[in-house]
């Protein structure tokens, strides 16, 4: 076979492998509806300049611009506010609405359930939720985190391996509960992958970014979390029962269960205010 003739073989047949995997691309279902939630959202939503602009209207329509008495341009005037600037601005009133927003408004309402019913998510619903927070933020795409399913007896090993851990001895027939304050316990592991450009620091900020969109996602879909460690969480016995490699990290376990209906009540009655947002904003 002449060289041309060869070469003409392999890009057919990597064409034909392209078209392939542009057929399963369309077949597969779950990033197509990803893709249309994802558009759904930036469409339907009205809390960004891009929701905005969709929406046609200028998306900085609201931004001071030149100030006409003084003749100042825009680039001017800028620059001004920003020699003169002590502190962050807030002098353009915000667009976004907190409790309109369903999203914001389950961030801003989520707390933590340290008493839970016994009813939980089954694993199926796990998995779902585990798809939707896996869009966490991720340097280079190393996923360096996962979770670990605890419920049942498991739960009872795991309170052998703290009481390992602690050097506890209890006497025959008794056992450490407090792995039992949920029937569901989902251990966060940090799992850190060698990259020059990832240091260890960002992806244990990755891994705890998917604990907290995991408790935010439980929450929204109308369970009860509780992020639980403590100081005997890294231990060896503690290690060893969740089978950790030597550079990962155990980040504590999501207790989770149902919210109990004397919660609820407390919840709408509720007026816990949120910390005043200044404290954790500023200018350099
Ligand atoms: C990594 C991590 C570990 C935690 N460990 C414990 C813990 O061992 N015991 C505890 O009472 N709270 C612990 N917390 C705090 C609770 O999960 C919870 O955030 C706190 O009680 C405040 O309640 P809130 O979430 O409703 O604001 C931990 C939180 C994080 C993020």
């Amino acid at each position: 076979m002449s060289k041309h003739k060869d070469s003409k073989k392999k890009s057919d047949s990597s064409s034909k492998k392209a078209a392939k995997k542009k057929q399963s691309r369309v077949n597969d279902t779950r990033g197509i509806v990803s893709k249309e939630r994802a558009r759904a959202h930036f469409l339907d939503g009205e809390t960004g300049p891009w929701a905005k602009k969709l929406a046609g209207q200028p998306a900085d329509s609201d931004q001071p611009t030149a100030n006409s008495e003084t003749g100042e341009d825009a680039a001017q005037s800028t620059t001004a506010r920003l020699a003169n600037r002590r502190g962050p601005d807030y002098s353009v009133p915000s667009s976004i609405d907190i409790v309109a927003d369903p999203v914001l408004h389950a961030i801003s309402t989520r707390r933590s359930i340290s008493k839970l019913d016994p009813e939980t998510p089954n694993d199926s619903d796990l998995r779902e939720l585990i798809h939707a927070v896996s869009s966490v933020a991720d340097h280079k795409g190393l996923k360096p985190w996962r979770f670990i399913i605890i419920r049942g007896d498991d739960r009872i090993r795991l309170g052998k391996a703290l009481d390992e851990a602690g050097g506890v001895h209890r006497k025959s027939g008794e056992i450490n509960e407090k792995p039992l304050r949920a029937e569901l316990l989902l251990a966060l592991v940090a799992a850190p992958r060698d990259n020059p450009k990832v240091p260890e620091w960002e992806q244990h900020a990755t891994a705890a970014g998917a604990g907290h969109l995991l408790e935010l996602a439980l929450w929204q879909a109308g369970w009860g979390v509780m992020w639980r460690s403590g100081n005997l969480t890294n231990e060896p016995a503690v290690r060893r029962l969740h089978r950790l490699k030597d550079k990962e990290l155990l980040m504590g376990w999501l207790y989770i269960g149902a919210v109990p209906e004397r919660y609820r009540q407390r919840m709408a009655n509720s007026t816990r205010p949120l910390p005043d947002p200044e404290q954790f904003l500023d200018t350099l």
